[in-house]
């Protein structure tokens, strides 16, 4: 699947879960007559859709096919976070009419963000499509798809305050049995002003907690050995049960903790201004809650976070990594997402937001050229008046001194032993297998007689900004 070429990732190449490749759904083992197929885009928290998607339609007789040509109902589950994953649709849509054409039967529809924010202009600009179906509407598909069956088109894209789909259990797609997610809420309140999501995904809200630790109980009784607990902004996590006590995210986390020790737990996305000190040092009590924080800054500026309606600064959020590695030590991995080019982004704000990274030293980063989403905050007041060869230019800056900073960090692993989790064998060959330590950071090691699946302790000895290599000791 192609690349976009204005965000970069630096991460492990080995890491599936590239924010910007989608994937594809798998071939079901089932009885079901019907064939689906969906193709997801965008972040984590739309590819945990998707598997909801595949649960509620499992109940309607399909069953999952990674074949395009053998579907009756095509899926796209798409994101509209920045102007070139919309294209990237509009480009898949384009290379679908022929096959649309051949075959009158087939019904496509167009589910997730960029469903939510075009409604039923989708519909009127691209012809082949007969469904838009927006993330909080997902119930309602086995309608939907009957109203297009009797050959209308059809349209739901009601933003709810309640929905979690809590009762659903996801049918894993694109699964390797070790690692799962589960989603914890949904939507966001938080009105960053160059994001789209709170208008795509609505308001905030968060699932039952019993039904979180439900769920992260079958997925560790049918074998899996790691769950990444996912929202938007998980550090606002706040369930009110029937007794009216209120259980926090440092509750939650601690709840999934105590599933089984061999449980891995991780969580992503973390806002800055969220993040607690009680979340901290609950990290820090369980050895099996994973000692890596995705902490977004966005910019270095100050000037800029104002202007992003970030609520924090470049001092408070300095602060914050402080107060992360004073809890967790030195050693706890972070990265970060930054933004290159927001409207009136000076020399001198791009300057900040070099040096925050050499103040903070991330382990890996997702980078990207600032794009104008239609109807942000930024887009109704500010001015994107920054020029793209200058936005590149900045990005190509930042995703530089990410390389060297990754490097550095990841020359501090060399010589040491680390707990690894086996996910899979290695891309390269299946005499090698690969798996992640604590710190989030993919490690290859010769397989000896381990699967996935299995804790090994991994020495590393030697690193390229990308990954680490070791093999397995006592
Ligand atoms: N909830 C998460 C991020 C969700 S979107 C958080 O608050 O950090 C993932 C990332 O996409 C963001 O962190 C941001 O870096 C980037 N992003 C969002 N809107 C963007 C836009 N309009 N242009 C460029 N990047 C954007
Ligand atoms: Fe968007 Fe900000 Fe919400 Fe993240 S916290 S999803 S960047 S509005
Ligand atoms: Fe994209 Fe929607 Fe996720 S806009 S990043 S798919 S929440």
């Amino acid at each position: 699947m192609e690349l976009v070429t204005n965000s970069l990732k630096i991460l492990n190449e080995e890491d599936k879960k590239d924010l910007d490749v989608a994937r594809i759904s798998e071939d079901e083992k089932s009885t079901a007559s019907r064939k689906l197929y969906i193709e997801s885009y965008g972040c984590q928290m739309n590819f945990a859709d998707s598997e909801i998607v595949a649960s509620i339609l499992r109940e309607n007789d399909f069953a999952t096919t990674s074949k395009i040509e053998e579907a009756e109902l095509i899926l796209l589950n798409t994101c509209a976070i920045r102007e070139n994953a919309e294209q990237k649709v509009r480009h898949r849509l384009q290379h679908l009419v022929p096959m649309k054409n051949k075959r009158k039967n087939v019904k496509i529809g167009i589910l997730g963000c960029m469903a939510e924010r075009l409604k039923t202009k989708l519909l009127e600009e691209e012809k082949i499509v007969d469904m838009v179906v927006g993330p909080d509407a997902y119930r309602d598909l086995p309608n939907l798809i009957n109203e297009v069956e009797e050959g209308h088109k059809a349209v739901n894209v009601f933003l709810s305050r309640e929905e979690t789909y809590a009762d659903i259990t996801p049918i894993r797609l694109d699964s390797n049995g070790v690692t799962a997610f589960i989603s914890i809420m949904r939507g966001c309140d938080n009105m960053c002003s160059f994001c789209v999501v709170p208008y795509t995904r609505g308001r905030e809200r968060s699932r039952d907690a019993h039904s979180i630790v439900k769920e992260a109980t079958d997925l560790f009784n049918q074998g899996y050995k790691e769950v990444t607990l996912l929202g938007q902004n998980v550090d606002s996590y706040k369930w009110q049960s029937a007794d009216d006590s209120v259980v926090t995210f440092a509750n939650l986390l601690e709840m999934v903790a105590q599933v089984s020790p061999d449980l891995r737990v991780r969580f992503s996305t973390s806002h800055p201004k969220d993040i607690t000190d009680e979340v901290l040092y609950t990290i820090k009590k369980y050895d099996n809650i994973c000692k890596y924080i995705h902490l977004p800054a966005q910019s270095g500026s100050s000037r800029i976070l104002e202007l992003m309606n970030r609520t924090y600064d470049r001092e408070w959020y300095m602060g914050k990594i402080d107060r992360i590695r004073e809890i967790l030590g030195e050693e706890c991995g972070i990265s970060q997402d930054m933004i290159a080019g927001f409207c009136t982004e000076t020399e001198q704000d791009h300057q900040d937001t070099l040096s925050l990274m050499d103040y903070v030293k991330y382990d890996y980063g997702y980078m990207f050229a600032y794009s104008e989403r239609p109807n942000t905050p930024a887009a109704k007041k500010l001015t994107d008046d920054v020029p793209d060869d200058v936005k590149s230019r900045r990005l190509a800056e930042i995703i530089a001194k990410q390389r060297e900073h990754s490097l550095e960090r990841n020359q501090m692993s060399v010589g040491k032993v680390y707990k690894v989790l086996v996910e899979g064998f290695s891309k390269r060959s299946q005499e090698h297998l690969s798996g992640r330590n604590d710190q989030n950071k993919m490690i290859i090691f010769p397989r000896e007689n381990f699967q996935k699946g299995d804790y090994v302790n991994v020495l590393v000895t030697e690193c390229s900004s990308a990954t680490l290599i070791g093999h397995i000791v006592e």
